[in-house]
């Protein structure tokens, strides 16, 4: 069984969201002890652009056209990206909330490998149907707290990964979430200790 870690966030020492993961990652490892873990850190990968001839192969591939004649080399890059998603049987996802949604590299990858016939496809009707299955589970820290109104109108992080996960087929989707990060550090610890606590073996068990 392997678990594919995306980290989002640039900081690898001191982040509030990987002091989280790090709990939660060793009690899956307790759980599961021939868990395979790999670990891509999206802010220390190149990860390749939509762009050029890869959004002109996008294009083809929706709209049926004929891949291996028009297939470009650097496609493969593309598939590499996806087949090492796709082989994962289990999702980790460590993202701070940037600007009330997830950090850019993390929707630059999303961009990179979901695909049409790979991650997701449309019937003859126009009905999309995802193509991914397994469990996800995304630890999130904010500096200040979403949970509740007035702030909770602008948290498109959640919603925005459980719209584009779940259109891929993957539902089963966990949120572990630390509010209140940059308030005072007292406020931040007491925050991470409730996460570790009180969320995090809660959704170890139902993994
Ligand atoms: C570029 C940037 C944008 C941020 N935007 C928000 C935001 O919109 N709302 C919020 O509550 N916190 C925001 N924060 C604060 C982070 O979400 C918070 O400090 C988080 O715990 C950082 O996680 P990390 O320590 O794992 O990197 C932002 C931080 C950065 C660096």
């Amino acid at each position: 069984m392997e678990l594919l870690h995306l980290v989002a966030t640039p900081r690898t020492n001191g982040s509030n969201t990987l002091r989280i993961s790090k709990v939660f990652i060793e009690g899956l490892r307790k759980k599961y002890p021939e868990l395979k873990i790999t670990t891509l850190d999206l802010f220390q990968t190149e990860i390749p652009a939509m762009a050029g001839d890869k959004i002109e192969t996008k294009y083809l591939i929706m709209q049926g056209g004929n891949l291996k004649e028009n297939f470009t080399a650097t496609w493969t890059e593309i598939e590499s990206f996806i087949g090492g998603f796709m082989r994962a049987d289990m999702y980790l996802i460590s993202a701070p909330m940037w600007n009330f949604t997830i950090p850019f590299v993390l929707k630059y990858y999303i961009d990179t490998i979901v695909q049409p016939s790979y991650l997701f496809k449309y019937l003859e009707d126009g009905t999309p149907v995802g193509l991914c299955d397994g469990k996800m589970v995304v630890i999130k820290t904010s500096g200040s707290d979403y949970s509740n109104p007035p702030l909770s109108y602008l948290d498109f992080h959640e919603p925005y990964l459980r719209g584009i996960f779940g259109f891929c087929g993957i539902t089963d989707i966990h949120f572990i979430s630390a509010y209140n990060m940059d308030i005072t550090p007292e406020i931040r610890e007491q925050s991470i200790t409730s996460a570790i606590h009180d969320q995090v073996p809660g959704i170890l068990a139902q993994l």
